[in-house]
């Protein structure tokens, strides 16, 4: 890398995001499958786009079915498809978008390494709690099923490991409490941060 120089632009991050009314930011969902991980983002994008933010979601389903569809689900896939998510999410914040991202990321190596490439309070991890025995209750895709009857290796919480955040901004049980609810407090929070106002 020793002939590549760093270009720097005109317009920066902080004016992209001004011009937009809002500081932007990563808020980067974490759960096993199941948790809600993608209903959450989903619900607090849809509550930002009304409110005239500038928005992104990256979401694990979608974005292998493109960007990272060469990769399984082994350690060393899922830490290359986190790299490069992480980059996407990067070049997506200095753009000026808050941006909400939506995968297991099941270790704290991967998740801190994806923290590292953000500035301070740039990284906004929400650990979405949900236990094991609720996300296999829902079970909405019969992966846990699967899973269980050994038709499907490596599986988050059954035959491949998560490691819980030790220290997330924020922590949502989704199956305590209301979906509209726990949107207003992710609101609350980003209003008190002056990610929004
Ligand atoms: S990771 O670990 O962050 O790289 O995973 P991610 O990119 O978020 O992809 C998770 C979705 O892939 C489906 N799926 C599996 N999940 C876990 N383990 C195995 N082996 C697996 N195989 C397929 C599953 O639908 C996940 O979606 P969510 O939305 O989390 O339920």
């Amino acid at each position: 890398m020793t002939d590549i120089v760093w270009h720097k632009h005109e317009i920066d991050q902080l004016a992209r995001g001004r011009q937009k009314g809002q500081k932007p930011v990563l808020l980067w969902f974490t759960g096993l499958s199941g948790s809600g991980k993608s209903t959450l983002a989903g619900a607090l994008e849809q509550a930002l786009f009304s409110a005239n933010f500038h928005t992104y979601l990256l979401d694990g389903d979608n974005v292998r079915h493109g960007l990272c569809k060469d990769l399984g689900f082994s350690m060393q896939d899922r830490d290359e498809n986190l790299r490069r998510v992480g980059e996407v999410a990067k070049l997506m914040v200095d753009s000026g978008l808050v941006v909400l991202s939506a995968f297991i990321s099941p270790t704290k190596q991967e998740r801190d390494r994806v923290r590292e490439l953000f500035s301070d309070g740039e990284f906004i991890e929400v650990h979405v709690s949900t236990p094991l025995e609720v996300c296999e209750q829902r079970d909405p895709k019969g992966l846990y099923a699967k899973a269980r009857q050994g038709e499907i290796a490596n599986f988050t919480g059954i035959s491949s490991p998560y490691e819980a955040p030790e220290a997330a901004e924020l922590t949502i049980d989704t199956s305590k409490g209301d979906l509209s609810l726990q949107v207003n407090a992710l609101m609350s929070y980003l209003n008190a941060i002056q990610v929004i106002d």
